[in-house]
């Protein structure tokens, strides 16, 4: 399936900025996206979760890792070579999605080595004083299984900083519940795949939301406080995308 360029233009505090949105590649095929991001010329990559499968990393205790994720977790090299060499077009920066909950030591040093930064509910700061944060998923999987709640404490501290915040945070059903009213001016989210299927510009189906979810694409708002919600790359292997090409997003401050 042909991805998608999307371009979304907002304006946020005076700045000027492109970034570039690769969510949910889950691992797939990336030449095509690197062509996308290399033609746009990107200020900033940015993973908003789900670059990978399992990052927990077989040495760890199993805990309640399952099957699925040992296995997720032997198919990562797309997602590291994406990353190596996204990073030779701009900066890159990933946060945690709900299939790469519990960051081993050796996968965070992994990611490192390809130059990208993990935001790990943590935060950096770019030029040009934008503060830019990572929320880690509380690990969820199914169609209304929401999972632990993020790290609502470090919202609240992320939230106090003073400047312009952009955050990435993997699930949009976050956004309303928890991140909205902490003062962050722009949050970028997939994990909806664009409702899987979409009619009448509307998603059929997310994890976290059921059936005719609120957020699987597009720019919202509320208090003025803004979600953009990126329909992703990757597809579930058990159910096609409908109407849903995957895409890259454009998101032009100015
Ligand atoms: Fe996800």
């Amino acid at each position: 399936m042909r991805i998608q360029k999307t371009l979304y233009k907002i304006s946020l505090c005076g700045i000027r900025m492109r970034i570039a949105v690769v969510a949910d590649l889950h691992n797939s095929k990336w030449d095509e996206i690197i062509e996308i991001i290399k033609e746009s010329r990107p200020d900033i990559i940015v993973n908003p979760g789900d670059m990978f499968g399992s990052l927990a990393g077989e040495s760890r205790p199993e805990g309640d890792l399952t099957g699925r994720y040992i296995a997720e977790s032997n198919r990562n090299a797309a997602g590291f070579a994406f990353l190596c060499a996204a990073a030779k077009i701009a900066p890159v920066f990933c946060s945690v999605g709900n299939h790469e909950v519990r960051v081993s030591r050796e996968n965070q040093r992994r990611i490192a080595d390809t130059g990208a930064v993990l935001l790990d509910n943590s935060y950096t700061t770019l030029c040009g004083g934008v503060i830019l944060g990572g929320l880690s998923s509380g690990g969820a999987h199914g169609l209304l299984n929401t999972g632990n709640p993020p790290d609502t404490a470090w919202i609240e501290k992320f939230g106090k900083l003073k400047g312009p915040k952009i955050l990435l945070c993997h699930h949009p059903e976050y956004w309303e519940k928890y991140v909205v009213g902490h003062g962050i001016d722009l949050t970028i989210a997939g994990h909806a795949h664009g409702g899987q299927w979409r009619f009448f510009g509307r998603g059929v189906l997310a994890p976290g939301q059921g059936l005719f979810p609120k957020y699987t694409a597009g720019v919202h708002e509320l208090s003025g406080e803004r979600l953009i919600v990126s329909r992703g790359i990757g597809n579930l292997r058990a159910i096609p995308r409908i109407n849903n090409p995957p895409e890259v997003l454009i998101i032009d401050i100015e």
